[in-house]
């Protein structure tokens, strides 16, 4: 069982990372080329510990003995006896590789070396060592050290041990790990994007109050909040990233309309900038039946793209449910409350 782990980029996830690892029992040593970026990802690794102690999850000694077991670093040669390096540095594929490029050069033999990368292709990372098959995705999910999912992503040069090693480290973990084949978006993202803009492009067509979305999408089904208060939090740069790499990579099934740009152009990204499809925070709103159409396409298109996926091989049917539970927060997995729908109507 993997104990020696390194993280790589103490930012949002890297710090959230580090501490979900030591948290599970892990030696951690949290790397940052950037002294005050280290710093302040090792004081939030601190803060999360503090938090779960106010609220009586964690004993103080509990916190202390986490604490101690991140070692904040800068120096290449913390990284000589790691068992596993995780980078969560920039979504920037030439970083990426530099930082590859250095594991590959400091991680004794045999050490497995993962990204945390949202949809950047793991195979491309790969190539740059010499030891592909060790080279892995590990995507966890905000705030890592919370949220249970992490999608093990398998590309096309990754060894089937370092997967299997993968699940294995993250279910020490407490996280619920699903197996994934390299895709754009992976499972989750790509299939809660394609709900999201077809809600967006749908929306836009029959001008239905982005509220009464909301609040049909989650009146009607397992989801607990809906599309555009969603794409608030989450930010609509963000989104908008998402979505033209999506668009890209499959089809006009991830067109959005232009709604994103259209606020993203405004300056208007959301909860960030105090403003975004909403003036600020979501507004309650009441289901009507111009945003039940809406919700329907929302989770008529998460049905679609998860079916897909399962028939690309991405992911296996068993997986998909709990993976879009702990991913995305849904009560109930799009393929058991599509199934408890066909049942409810045919009797
Ligand atoms: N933020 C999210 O919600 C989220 C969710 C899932 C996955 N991710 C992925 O996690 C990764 C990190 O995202 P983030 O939001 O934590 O970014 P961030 O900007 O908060 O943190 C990146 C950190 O990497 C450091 N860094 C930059 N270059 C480095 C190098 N060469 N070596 C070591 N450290 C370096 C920076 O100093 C910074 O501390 C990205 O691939 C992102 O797509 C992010």
């Amino acid at each position: 069982m993997i104990q020696r782990v390194a993280v790589i980029g103490a930012g949002i996830m890297g710090s959230e990372i580090a501490q979900a690892c030591a948290a599970g029992g892990k030696d951690v040593v949290l790397f940052d080329t950037i002294p005050a970026a280290l710093e302040k990802g090792t004081a939030h690794v601190g803060k999360i510990c503090e938090r779960r102690v106010a609220r009586g999850r964690m004993t103080q000694e509990e916190a202390d003995a986490i604490v101690a077991r991140v070692r904040p670093t800068g120096a290449d040669e913390d990284l000589a006896n790691v068992e596993l390096a995780i980078e969560a540095v920039p979504e920037i594929m030439d970083i990426k590789k530099s930082v590859f490029d250095r594991l590959e050069k400091n991680l004794p033999a045999g050490a497995v070396m993962a990204s945390n990368t949202s949809g950047l292709s793991i195979s491309e990372m790969a190539a740059v060592t010499s030891r592909p098959g060790s080279v892995v995705g590990l995507h966890f999910f905000n705030p890592a050290s919370v949220m249970k999912l992490v999608e093990v992503v398998k590309g096309k040069t990754t060894d089937s041990a370092t997967v299997e090693a993968m699940v294995e480290f993250a279910s020490s973990l407490g996280k619920n790990p699903v197996r994934v084949q390299e895709c754009a978006g992976f499972l989750v993202n790509r299939a809660l994007v394609r709900a999201m803009v077809e809600a967006y492009r749908a929306a836009r067509e029959s001008g239905a109050d982005p509220a009464a979305v909301d609040a049909a999408v989650v009146a009607g089904g397992p989801s607990p909040m809906g599309p555009f208060a969603l794409g608030d939090m989450i930010g609509l740069d963000t989104m908008s990233h998402l979505q033209k790499d999506l668009r890209a990579a499959y089809d006009e099934r991830y067109d959005d309309g232009g709604a994103l740009a259209e606020q993203v152009d405004a300056g208007r990204l959301g909860a960030k900038t105090g403003a975004g499809f909403y003036e600020g925070p979501a507004p309650k709103g009441e289901p009507d039946d111009a945003g039940r159409r809406v919700a329907d396409r929302y989770y008529q298109s998460m049905l679609d793209e998860v079916r897909r996926s399962i028939d690309e091989g991405i992911a296996a049917e068993k997986d998909v449910d709990p993976a879009i539970c702990d991913g995305c927060g849904w009560s109930e997995g799009p393929l058991a409350w599509a199934a408890s729908r066909r049942t409810t109507s045919a009797g």
